[in-house]
């Protein structure tokens, strides 16, 4: 991810109320001082300081659910921190599309801010607790909450999808559903829920347009001048690992060979040019039905 340049001021509602969203991410003892900034008038203060009060570890209902200024106040936030996994619209990309009302963490505020406050470990999404204050993860709950829609479903015939997942596609020699199936691509037991429905068109049709994080492609060659080609699965300044097409896994150091070369392209064939239209439709409407089970937490 680009590291984005962190504003002092994120939001401002309108000139003549407290104006400001001071990001704490940006520098903590600014947010303290415009916090007393004595430009603030004192009614304000004492709202804010109220609000302060109700913000406290405890809550577990949404102090600002339906508030529409929140909910905006929460869109400016996410676009700088989070729409470069969500996307500008938190219809997805590399991390889950957050419109389509079901979520993964649970169904409630309070799993919606945990997710948000502690990350989910072993994943891209990273916990945000010590850079926000608990009011600014509330206005992003409240955020999140505004932009539920109904999702586009996918037009296709997801049985049809499911029959050349693993027969005619061979999605199934590369990826494992469900427990079923290889270990060469990412698992997409969960992918409808992870992932929007345009993510996995581009994944299945331009394979190499955006490689997802960890799964690109390494060659080595050998002293000998042969080489071997498969996915990553370590790599640093000494050594490589990778595996293979049959799912073999080999391990190099640097020292032992003639090159190791990443490149951020896919061993995924382009199914652009050998589905059919209606053929991508049905594995695409396969693919957005799976959405694994409910963490339980
Ligand atoms: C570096 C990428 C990245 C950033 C930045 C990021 N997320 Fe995430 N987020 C993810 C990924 C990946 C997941 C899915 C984790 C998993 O597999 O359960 C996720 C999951 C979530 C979930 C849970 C979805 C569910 O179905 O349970 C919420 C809510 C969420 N993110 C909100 C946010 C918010 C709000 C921000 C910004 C403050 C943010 N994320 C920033 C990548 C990111
Ligand atoms: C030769 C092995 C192979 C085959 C066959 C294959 N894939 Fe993949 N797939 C991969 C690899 C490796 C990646 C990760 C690199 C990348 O982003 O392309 C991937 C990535 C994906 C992704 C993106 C996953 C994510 O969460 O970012 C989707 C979706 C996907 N494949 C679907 C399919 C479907 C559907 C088919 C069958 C029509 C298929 N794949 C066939 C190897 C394969």
């Amino acid at each position: 991810m680009k590291a984005v340049k962190v504003p002092e001021v994120l939001v401002r509602i309108d000139a003549h109320r407290l104006q400001f969203i001071a990001n704490p991410a940006s520098n903590s003892r600014r947010y303290a001082r415009l916090w007393y900034s004595p430009t603030v008038k004192s009614s304000w203060l004492v709202a804010w300081t109220a609000a302060g009060i109700c913000f406290g570890q405890a809550v577990k209902t949404n102090p600002l659910a339906g508030d529409a200024r929140a909910a905006e106040a929460g869109r400016g936030v996410f676009r700088v921190y989070c729409a470069p996994c969500h996307g500008i619209k938190a219809e997805g990309a590399r991390g889950p599309d957050l419109t389509l009302g079901v979520f993964n963490a649970g169904s409630g505020d309070a799993d919606l801010f945990a997710v948000i406050a502690h990350g989910v470990p072993g994943t891209e999404m990273p916990g945000f607790a010590a850079r926000f204050a608990d009011e600014h993860m509330w206005r992003l709950v409240t955020y999140i909450r505004s932009v539920k829609k109904e999702s586009p479903a996918a037009t296709g015939d997801a049985s049809a999808g499911e029959k050349l997942f693993w027969g005619k596609g061979a999605c199934g020699q590369c990826h494992m559903v469900n427990a079923k199936g290889g270990r060469l691509g990412p698992d997409l037991s969960r992918a409808g829920r992870q992932r929007s429905l345009a993510y996995l068109r581009a994944s299945v049709v331009t394979p190499g347009a955006e490689i997802t994080p960890g799964f690109a492609t390494i060659t080595v060659v050998r002293k000998d001048g042969t080489k071997v080609i498969g996915v990553q699965r370590g790599l640093d300044n000494f050594s490589a690992q990778l595996m293979d097409m049959k799912e073999n896994i080999h391990s190099f150091w640097r020292s032992d060979v003639k090159s190791i070369d990443r490149e951020f392209k896919s061993v995924m064939p382009e199914y652009g040019k050998t589905l059919s239209a209606t053929e991508l439709n049905d594995v695409l409407a396969y693919v957005t039905k799976l959405k694994g089970e409910e963490k339980k937490r």
